[in-house]
């Protein structure tokens, strides 16, 4: 007598639900493996009803796997949470929703079981409907760590261990095998596999999670699956959103129908900094930079720039706030919004650990600089009185993927969870035990000024929309407290939404994107998106590709400009890492491309710049270079670390130790991704990369060759130099460069990291270079018109040199690019 499982198999193979499961490709199972691709090798079966047989062999195994799994305890346990989550309530609609729509768009707020719920319903249904060999689903993560952290939960949900039917994928990581069905990924591995699978041909369903932070690879991918739908009808596209803009979404998606689910979240309470002030008595000290600004001075310096300050400072906060303490009132009026005070923080953690109930704290900051100042502040705390009561764990999008497990745990009895965060706390990270949300209203954000072409990363106020994500984070389990450390008025003040990332950085490494994926010209295919770019801003980036050499004439990828595209960094840094191979100091440039990706490790006292200062001369030596003393510095933090002082040495050298142990994470990064495009190979040993790594004159060049087009011309004025670029016209050295005060310079160019506008233009970070390096490594050539000088073409530098020294340094350019186009 057949059993209930062969005769469904039997009705199913005969039955005509197959294509109603998204199998209207030929996509076998997915690749297992380490870089295995999403969504599997598309090879044609020899026989589409061997295949189909085995389908539904392994189709028939999930569902006994799932079925052994569900009657365990621990599955139950997790069952019966999992029923409490709004997102519950909504199973049925939404899977009605997906089997008869091609586009939908969910919202609901942070924590309704979007993100763990809604794939993992789409996964069990198909198993369950003996359809889960056909499946392939896909969500998109902005982050890495969101993609490993929900991928976990989601498979001891399951009661699987990580890696069978749910795995993840990242850059340079992956857990998953040929069961996996349900793969969590970042949007920028979904971005590099459509290079080799422009249809997704593997998957059956894809989610797109975190939309409404509108980031820059979300929006472009929206670009890219608006135009793959049709072709691919039975592919199911889930967009998910934690604000209720669904709308803006849906019209781009023909007006994709949308479901809400309502929110399960407990009350919070909120306090400005007025209220925070008047219960912590905390006074706001001047907080002047090193360069000594005056109060008045900063003032002017950042209400150009932030309205919102502005706004504030032309309020008479006298009257205001006429019922606050002297004290207070001294206090907000010191506050001038434009410098995150950390003491306040620390007096606004220190007050909920002495004065409030239990349950975890969740504090925002704008970055790992921050976070890892008050993570070392807090320790020394003597107030907040026994250490061992405290567990404080940083979160940080960048953090190595070790570590994470105890930001989720409950900390034992009588120790209190402090999470020092940036805004990936605020939606795509849900930490349950949090009751308390500590919050400074800012984050890092990059503005592009397309005109200037001049990008900067600064902290600006967050809009309504984050600082309610925030605020929500406190009130999970239980009525929580939000504690914002800004005045009201500023709240009032903030947008409503966010600006998309798309208009306000950089463009180049997206267009670098659109050209490997063949997506036509730039300017038209980015006139698609949701909110398209400005066009100078896009004309900027394509000149800036053609500059450095990954774009030719006509707008096609040069073999540097391929090399590029597989690099997931910004091609200036990833051009670094090449030519360090190429040219064997590869050492240094990891060191420094970590340092350009991330942040740089050395840090400013205010009250001993003097002596900071003295520290990182002392690497820099006779190099003129802050990259140079950047890699010398690492050098000798690498080898306290062999003689276990590092400690230490990073306290005599003023270095951060948390910024050097995520740079050694960063160079582990970039030597694996160099070695997977087959720039390095591993079996020789990194020692054979590293034959001019102390070579200084080879390292500046290969500097030039990375940081090019970002070139000042030293001009001596007397006994003095001045500093040009063509951009701007003069520029000054960073007063915290080892740059800065040298009279002259051995060498009549520089090249510089970063150019920053504050009291007037200074370059950042800046290494001085030859006439010869930037010949060889800097933008094009051509003779001028006697033939006799050489000029560069984009640059509008001048050189005196013959027409002979053209024709050789053209010549060993042209050995330059054949090596990287055999590569
Ligand atoms: O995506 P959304 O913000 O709607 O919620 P989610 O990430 O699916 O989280 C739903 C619930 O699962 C949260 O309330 C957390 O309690 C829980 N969760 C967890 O405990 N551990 C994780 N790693 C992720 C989620
Ligand atoms: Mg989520």
């Amino acid at each position: 007598m057949p059993t209930d499982i062969e005769r469904r198999v039997g009705n199913l193979l005969n039955s005509s639900q197959k294509a109603a499961a998204g199998n209207e490709s030929d996509a076998t199972s997915s690749q297992g493996g380490k870089h295995g691709s999403l969504g599997g090798k598309m090879v044609k079966p020899a026989s589409m009803l061997e295949t189909d047989a085995a389908k539904e062999k392994q189709s028939i195994e999930l569902k006994q796997k799932q079925d052994k799994l569900k009657a365990s305890s621990s599955v139950k346990e997790m069952q019966s949470f999992r029923e409490k989550l709004p997102a519950f309530k909504m199973r049925t609609e939404f899977l009605k929703a997906v089997e008869e729509n091609q586009v939908l768009v969910i919202s609901g707020e942070t924590g309704c079981g979007k993100t763990t719920q809604l794939p993992q319903y789409i996964l069990e249904e198909g198993i369950s409907s003996l359809r889960g060999a056909h499946y392939n689903i896909v969500c998109t993560q902005p982050r890495r760590i969101s993609a490993i952290s929900v991928a976990a939960r989601i498979a001891s949900e399951r009661g699987e261990s990580l890696g069978e039917t749910v795995g993840y994928q990242i850059r340079l990581e992956a857990l998953r095998s040929a069961q996996t069905r349900l793969l969590f990924c970042t949007t920028g591995v979904l971005l590099r596999q459509l290079v080799q699978d422009p249809d997704l041909t593997g998957v059956s369903h894809l989610v797109v999670d975190e939309i409404h932070e509108r980031g820059m690879n979300e929006d472009f991918l929206l670009i890219i699956l608006r135009d793959l739908l049709p072709r691919r009808p039975n592919m199911r596209l889930i967009l998910m959103s934690a604000t209720i803009n669904a709308d803006l979404f849906s019209k781009y998606f023909r007006n994709a129908p949308t479901i809400h689910i309502p929110g399960l979240t407990f009350p919070v309470s909120e306090f400005y900094l007025e209220d925070v002030l008047e219960k912590t008595h905390y006074e706001i000290q001047e907080l002047d930079s090193f360069q000594g600004n005056s109060r008045q001075r900063r003032r002017e310096q950042y209400s150009k720039k932030d309205p919102i300050t502005e706004l504030f400072e032309e309020v008479d906060i006298g009257s205001q706030y006429k019922n606050y303490s002297a004290s207070t009132r001294l206090s907000l009026e010191a506050w001038s919004g434009s410098q995150l005070d950390l003491g306040l923080v620390e007096a606004a953690i220190e007050y909920i650990c002495r004065h409030e109930r239990e349950g975890a704290v969740l504090v925002f900051l704008t970055g790992w600089d921050e976070i890892s100042k008050l993570l070392e502040q807090i320790k020394g705390n003597k107030l907040l009185g026994d250490q061992s009561k405290f567990l404080v764990l940083p979160l940080h999008g960048s953090m190595p993927t070790i570590n994470q497990r105890e930001i989720f745990d409950r900390p034992p009895p009588n120790k209190r969870k402090i999470v020092l965060a940036t805004n990936i706390a605020e939606s795509s990270i849900t930490i349950d035990d949090v009751v308390y949300v500590v919050d400074c209203g800012k984050a890092k954000e990059t503005s592009y000024d397309a005109l200037n072409k001049l990008a900067c990363l600064l902290p600006s106020w967050v809009s309504k929309a984050s600082a309610h994500q925030r605020r929500g984070r406190a009130g999970r389990l239980q009525p929580g407290v939000c504690y914002r450390l800004y005045p009201k008025i500023i709240h009032d003040s903030m947008l409503q939404y966010q600006l998309p990332e798309i208009l306000r950085t950089p463009l180049q490494e997206l267009c670098l994107h659109i050209k490997s994926l063949q997506l036509g010209a730039v300017g038209s295919f980015l006139s698609k998106a949701l909110q398209p770019p400005d066009p100078l801003a896009v004309e900027n980036a394509i000149e800036l590709l053609k500059t450095i050499g990954a774009l030719d004439d006509k707008e096609e990828l040069t073999p540097l400009g391929r090399h590029l595209c597989t690099l997931p960094v910004d091609p200036n840094i990833g051009k670094l890492l090449l030519m360090g191979c190429v040219f064997q100091c590869l050492s240094p440039a990891l060191t420094i491309a970590a340092a350009l990706a991330h942040r740089d490790p050395f840090v400013l006292p205010i009250d001993r710049k003097r002596e900071a200062d003295a520290a990182k001369r002392s690497f820099a030596g006779d190099s003129c270079s802050d990259h140079i003393a950047l890699a010398k510095a690492f050098e000798g933090y690498k080898e306290a670390k062999c003689n276990r002082n590092e400690r230490a040495f990073c306290w005599e050298y003023f270095l951060s130790p948390v910024t050097l142990r995520m740079m050694e994470d960063m160079r582990d990064q970039f030597l694996n991704l160099l070695s997977d495009i087959g720039f390095v190979d591993k079996s020789r040993g990194v020692s054979a990369y590293n034959q001019y790594s102390h070579d200084m004159e080879m390292v500046s060049a290969i500097l030039c060759a990375g940081l090019y087009p970002n070139v000042v011309q030293c001009k001596r004025r007397g006994k003095r130099t001045a500093f040009f670029t063509k951009e701007v016209g003069k520029v000054d050295i960073h007063p915290a460069s080892v740059n800065a005060g040298v009279h002259l310079f051995p060498l009549p160019y520089m090249v510089y990291s970063e150019r920053v506008k504050t009291t007037s233009i200074y370059v950042r970070d800046s290494t001085n270079i030859s006439d010869y390096a930037l010949l060889l490594f800097g933008g094009n050539l051509v003779a001028s018109k006697n033939g006799e000088g050489i000029e560069m073409l984009r640059g509008y530098l001048h050189f005196s040199a013959s027409k002979s020294v053209l024709d050789l340094i053209q010549k060993l350019r042209g050995e330059l690019d054949k090596l990287l186009s055999k590569k």
